[in-house]
């Protein structure tokens, strides 16, 4: 991707309300597959790590954790998560979005190297709107899905 694709990217990516208490996971986010559950879980509490960084408008050392659990995370599940989804008719799709959410956080994480002042606060929205879109809405319908066909 070049620069000015990439600033084009960026200037797409909407700003939402970010939650400035911790999220909780309930029982209705759980899909009742249990790696995936697990995971999904995993996930939040990455989310709660960059929520409050973000909270305290600090952006430091504790945000290389982050992405290294966030590579982590992409390395061990999503591609775990493309096998199970495999004959779900929007497969592709699905793989397009994990690619672009890896090609993301790869992007952040050059420009938290690069000192960006705003890497925390780009972060924080741009897994808040995974977690609301991705996981609680795409990720369901897929496992819905599969369910329904007797996976
Ligand atoms: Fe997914």
């Amino acid at each position: 991707m070049s620069l000015s694709e990439s600033y084009i990217c960026r200037k797409k990516f909407k700003y939402m309300k970010l939650p400035t208490l911790p999220i909780e996971w309930k029982e209705e986010y759980n899909v009742n597959i249990s790696f995936i559950d697990e995971h999904h879980q995993k996930f939040v509490l990455i989310l709660n790590k960059i929520l409050e960084i973000k909270n305290h408008d600090f952006c430091g050392e504790k945000v290389s954790e982050i992405f290294f659990s966030l590579v982590h995370y992409a390395e061990h599940y999503l591609i775990r998560e493309e096998i199970y989804f495999k004959e779900y008719p929007n497969f592709q799709h699905h793989q397009k979005l994990h690619n672009e959410f890896i090609e993301r956080i790869t992007r952040l994480q050059q420009d938290y190297n690069k000192g960006e002042v705003n890497v925390c606060v780009e972060m924080a929205n741009y897994l808040y709107n995974w977690f609301e879109n991705h996981i609680l809405k795409y990720d369901k319908e897929a496992v819905n899905y599969l369910k329904e066909k007797g996976h």
